[in-house]
């Protein structure tokens, strides 16, 4: 079985109790956090940027960004500033110019993970050209926006369309599942081929992180 890593989204966070959440996952093992960064331009909710970044972002978790903006180039060359591990920007937000982001970008990737993600309305076929220049995809299996939303049935056959197209590329894939994710959905995405699930309602709000987390990992 290969390496699942679960990365909890701070948007579920209650904010109120954020040290004790941050200790709870570091507790139960968690090394990644995901942060849902949204314009009200993208997606219509405003959620949180550069500002609250620095103190929802401490040391020694790493930080997988979602850029969920229409303007994506300023935010991930300052997340990359900032320590990120990981930024993912939308093929939706860059498809007509996404060769002058990748060549924008580039200085500021010094070997960090950039990633695409894929809106529920995107096909892989479309962005099967960009593969190689990206070091993972992510599928969304919920309309961006929020959290707490139910899975869309049969997102996991994109995930596994993305691994196949991968190995067409003779590129290990890298593959990332956000929205929806919980005891019933991971083991679909996983047997798919994604590695990366992103969580918030499941585990974060869960009474039994230990547990849920035992259950999106599936050992
Ligand atoms: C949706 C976000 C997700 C979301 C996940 O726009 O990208 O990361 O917060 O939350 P759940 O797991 O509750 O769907
Ligand atoms: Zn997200």
């Amino acid at each position: 079985m290969k390496n699942i890593i679960v990365a909890p989204s701070v948007l579920s966070f209650n904010l109120f109790k954020l040290n004790e959440q941050l200790q709870t996952m570091k507790a139960i093992g968690i090394t990644t956090l995901h942060y849902d960064v949204m314009d009200g331009h993208f997606v219509d909710p405003i959620s949180f940027g550069e500002h609250l970044f620095k103190y929802l972002a401490p040391k020694p978790f790493k930080a997988d960004v979602h850029l969920m903006v229409t303007n994506p180039l300023p935010h991930a060359i300052w997340f990359y500033s900032q320590g990120a591990e990981g930024v993912t920007i939308h093929y939706e937000a860059i498809k007509d110019n996404w060769q002058d982001f990748l060549k924008a970008i580039a200085p500021y990737r010094q070997g960090r993970i950039l990633g695409l993600a894929l809106n529920p309305e995107t096909s892989v076929k479309e962005v099967l050209s960009l593969l190689e220049y990206f070091d993972k995809t992510m599928v969304m299996s919920v309309h961006p926006g929020a959290s707490g939303q139910s899975y869309i049935p049969g997102s996991e056959k994109k995930v596994a369309e993305l691994y196949q197209a991968y190995k067409d590329l003779g590129k290990e894939p890298l593959i990332e599942i956000d929205g929806g994710i919980n005891a019933k959905t991971a083991p679909l995405a996983r047997k798919a081929g994604a590695t990366i699930l992103v969580s918030g309602s499941f585990l974060c709000n869960s009474e039994k992180p230990i547990t849920a987390l035992e259950e999106l990992v599936g050992k």
